[in-house]
């Protein structure tokens, strides 16, 4: 259960001279990717509802403390990525560090954070369409527009855009360095144009009160409260300082992704200085970018009155400038493009290498005859993605997609301290400061940000590993390839 991959074998696994990569992306390269892939729907559309919901102006405060769990989790996913330098992300990690449960379990839990965060975005991309529709005077049925207020509806356009990107992707169509470069730029010009533009109609009486007095939950059944706040015993509220932690929690999504440019360590001139400088630059960027944003769009509208499905676009809307709306909605309609396009394909990558393990039905990892993808893996997560896009609502998808991700930077920070111990001699192209300090703090803050959400997320999250536990030992655990090779020892 806790057979190891050795590093070197991993390595071996995956390294033909044809599949070396080369070393030739500097600090800025990454801090272009970081900024490209994290963009999204956590600053598009999630605003809108924790602003109106949970935290009121405060939401900006709540970008920072998101942005500090993340930046102390960043270090530690640098350094595991340039000592384990292979496709598969954390999963490959942990079967290096920590044994093939442990990874397994990491793997399992990756589905949360890639195909769920895939699904996520499409459904924020929906709305997007949606508002750029209705400023074109075309509107679709309440029936298929997604699931609003607990009334159910099929998000038809998220399902619809998750099947055409499975399409792109099985064809095994890249994104060239030139069009994610121009797809940033349309990204990060929508937000400028937000912050700039939005700037003027701030009105100064929308910050009061800047921290809401907390108020009661409604509902009252406390399975929607955050989890710290019933093991505390406080009545389940929203807003107040308490309210703050629990929209970090959820605004925490906006920065998934950072985690998918430390595995580009590999391919850094100069890790040792340009993953850091990278990875926190770019964290940098976004989470000034988002304190902004919010600061804007809760300086325009009152947070009561902000809408959930596009209320980047909506804001400008309620001041009497459809222009700049859909402006606003096409950008970001082109930027959720990408990252829902990279949060997939690394989907299909984590996928492809379990089965390659045998922790899955090897059949998954056949790849296509022509096109030369895991075209099977492929087909099978976007096939599900589309319905869970269609089928979900995007608050409770988001909140499992953090907890699922919060859980991976927990095992990686502790995979960092486990490895030091373990394997002292592996070359480290980049080593985290600090150890094992800062590892711990990155545990620490990454369980209080779980804890801050719903105790139905961690219910939904509980059932989910415990499924991934019996299919291991239902099926991975007798047909690892590992576990062939290495006979019965171990077990
Ligand atoms: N961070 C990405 C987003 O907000 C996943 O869409």
């Amino acid at each position: 259960m806790f057979r190891t991959k050795s590093v070197e074998q991993s390595i071996q696994d995956t390294e033909e001279p044809e599949h070396r990569l080369k070393k030739s992306l500097s600090a800025l390269d990454l801090t272009v990717f970081g900024v490209g892939v994290v963009i999204g729907t956590g600053i598009f559309v999630l605003t809108g509802t924790i602003a109106r919901d949970t935290a009121g102006p405060a939401t900006a405060l709540a970008f920072i403390l998101a942005g500090v769990v993340c930046a102390l989790a960043a270090l530690c996913y640098a350094e595991f990525a340039s000592t384990v330098p292979v496709a598969g992300s954390a999963y490959t990690f942990s079967y290096a560090s920590m044994g093939e449960l442990p990874a397994w379990i990491i793997g399992w839990d990756l589905v949360l954070e890639l195909a769920l965060g895939c699904a996520v975005v499409a459904v924020g991309w929906s709305g997007y369409v949606r508002s750029l529709m209705d400023s074109a005077g075309i509107a679709l049925p309440q029936q298929l527009s997604g699931t609003h207020d607990g009334v159910f509806g099929f998000d038809l356009l998220a399902a619809l855009l998750v099947l055409a990107i499975t399409a792109v992707l099985v064809a095994g169509m890249k994104l060239s360095s030139r069009v994610t470069a121009v797809v940033v730029a349309i990204k990060v010009t929508v937000v400028l144009l937000v912050i700039i533009a939005g700037a003027f109609f701030i009105k100064g009486s929308n910050y009061s009160p800047f921290i809401p007095p907390s108020k009661a939950a409604e509902g009252g059944s406390g399975i929607h409260a955050p989890l710290v706040q019933l093991l505390f015993g406080f009545t389940p509220s929203n807003f107040g300082v308490m309210g703050i932690f629990a929209a970090a929690a959820v605004v925490f999504f906006a920065f998934i992704g950072f985690d998918i440019v430390a595995t580009a360590a590999e391919e850094t001139k100069l890790p040792q200085r340009d993953v850091p400088r990278g990875i926190l630059g770019s964290l940098a960027i976004c989470t000034l970018l988002y304190v902004l944003v919010s600061l804007v769009v809760t300086g325009m509208q009152h947070y009561t009155e902000l809408t959930t499905d596009a209320p980047l676009a909506d804001a400008f809307k309620a001041v009497g400038h459809p222009f700049w709306a859909s402006l606003i909605s096409f950008g970001a309609a082109v930027g959720l493009t990408t990252v829902c396009l990279i949060l997939l394909m690394g989907q299909t990558r984590v996928f492809f290498a379990m089965s390659r393990d045998g922790l899955l039905p090897r059949f998954f990892s056949r790849v296509h005859p022509r096109f030369g993808t895991p075209y099977r893996s492929t087909l099978l997560l976007g096939l599900l993605v589309a319905v869970v896009a269609g089928f979900t609502s995007i608050d409770e998808l988001a909140e499992l997609v953090n907890i699922g991700t919060l859980f991976a930077f927990v095992l990686v920070a502790v995979g960092v301290v486990v490895l030091r111990r373990t394997r002292p001699d592996l070359p480290r192209g980049f080593r985290a400061p600090w150890v094992p300090v800062l590892p711990a703090l990155s545990v620490l803050a990454s369980l209080w940000l779980m804890l801050n959400l719903p105790a139905e997320t961690w219910l939904r999250f509980a059932v989910w590993m415990a499924l991934g536990v019996v299919v291991y030992f239902a099926y991975g655990r007798r047909n690892s390839r590992l576990g062939k090779t290495q006979g019965s020892q171990g077990l």
